[in-house]
């Protein structure tokens, strides 16, 4: 387990959370890299049989400590901004194993990502197919591509993360995409070899995956240019005990659309690799008893994690030393001047005084990522562990860094 309780104290690999958090002050993130690398490798090992190359969603956990594990395991990288790129190739990574994702990809940002070299852009619209020809003929260089298909498949998600659906802002429709790869000629600075397909994240079924993909090959077999066939991500994760498809249901449908078909099949995980290898830590500050709720008060809230308020996620929280007793239930919310500050609503945890440290559990994905420093809060410290060693990744923001940027 890497995170588990040693002697009544939680630790992430070897390292005593409670000791390191006296260390480094809370909040803070802690990960471990060793559940980095496994999980890249189990998710690996269950496509084994397609021998896809995987491109890790920088958007889960941009952090360059990060990056640098996974690329020492054979990832390659999904970004969806300029700077997701710029972070990738201050990693070290090579600028041919990077997709360039993304609806809304400014001209500033193609030509960057051409520049650069950037392996695979995936198109989301017809507009943006002629925005990258002009930019990629005036640089004098032809682009990758894959278009970015909508499948139209319901993927069952929270609505806020679903995006394969007729009406979403994502993709280009089937009758669309036929019509561009009829006319590819038009876009001569752009070789259109590919298809392109996420239909969301955190998915609850493989069903839809199947689907999708099934629809992906039927359109690359009207047309043979197009040789790569990029799935997404959206391997769902347990984050209390709930049970989802286990990955390897998302490789049998993939696996079965594509039959005996050669072509070379990319992945883009996020969540999958990076979730349960981060806990945040904080303090407790107060706590309140309002009627017969006992609200717990710590130094920690939505702008480290706003999933909780956002979606409604359901975090599970740890105490870091284990307290004997009776356990009872409690909100766990933050300092910050919003109701929707919670990070959990009702969680049974025993009784704790103001001092004692909580972990929130399975915020390596989407946690410091979608971060904020509203009411001008620092953001917190990164850690990562590794066997029985840590370090601090990122370090914690300063009130100078707050003022740093106005002039
Ligand atoms: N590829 C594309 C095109 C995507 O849009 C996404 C996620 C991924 C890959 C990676 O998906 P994953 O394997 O992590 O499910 N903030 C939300 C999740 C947003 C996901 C957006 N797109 C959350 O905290 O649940």
């Amino acid at each position: 387990m890497t995170f588990n309780y040693q002697t009544g104290q939680l630790f992430c690999e070897q390292v005593a959370l409670d000791s390191l958090a006296n260390q480094v002050g809370t909040p803070c993130y802690v990960y471990s890299l060793d559940r980095l690398r496994a999980n890249y490798q189990r998710l690996a090992l269950a496509f084994d049989a397609l021998q896809p190359t995987i491109h890790y969603s920088l958007k889960a956990n941009a952090g360059l400590a990060v990056i640098r594990a996974l690329i020492a395991e054979g990832a390659g990288l999904d970004a969806v901004s300029g700077g997701e790129i710029y972070r990738a190739l201050a990693a070290g990574a090579d600028p041919a194993q990077i997709v360039f994702a993304g609806v809304g990809k400014t001209a500033d940002e193609l030509r960057y990502a051409l520049e650069q070299r950037i392996g695979c852009f995936n198109v989301e619209s017809k507009q943006e197919l002629l925005r990258l020809n002009n930019l990629a003929a005036n640089l004098g260089v032809r682009a990758t591509v894959s278009l970015r298909f909508n499948p139209d498949v319901q993927a069952h998600t929270h609505h806020y993360i679903a995006t394969g659906h007729a009406a979403a802002k994502f993709g280009i429709s089937e009758v669309e995409t036929r019509e561009i790869l009829t006319s590819c000629d038009s876009y001569p600075a752009l070789a259109i070899t590919g298809l392109h397909v996420h239909i969301g994240s955190q998915l609850e079924s493989a069903i839809e995956t199947g689907q999708a993909a099934q629809r992906a090959v039927t359109i690359m077999d009207e047309f043979p240019q197009l040789c790569r066939l990029n799935m997404g991500g959206g391997f769902p994760v347990a984050y209390n005990d709930e049970t989802y498809p286990p990955i390897e249901d998302f490789a049998a449908v993939i696996i079965a659309a594509i039959g005996s078909r050669k072509l070379m099949l990319g992945l883009e995980p996020g969540r999958y690799i990076v979730a349960d290898c981060g806990a945040l830590l904080v303090t407790v500050q107060y706590v309140k008893h309002v009627g017969d709720q006992r609200i717990i008060i710590t130094d920690g809230g939505m702008t480290e994690l706003i999933r909780p308020a956002l979606y409604g996620a359901r975090h599970p929280i740890r105490t870091v030393l284990s307290v004997d007793g009776v356990v009872s239930e409690a909100q766990v919310v933050g300092p910050i001047c919003e109701s929707a500050d919670v990070l959990h609503p009702a969680v049974s945890l025993p009784d704790i005084q103001p001092g004692a440290r909580l972990a929130v559990m399975m915020v390596g994905a989407y946690g410091s990522v979608m971060g904020s420093n509203y009411n001008a809060r620092p953001r917190p410290p990164e850690i990562v562990v590794e066997g029985d060693t840590w370090k601090i990744a990122r370090r914690r923001e300063t009130w100078a860094d707050l003022i740093n940027f106005e002039q």
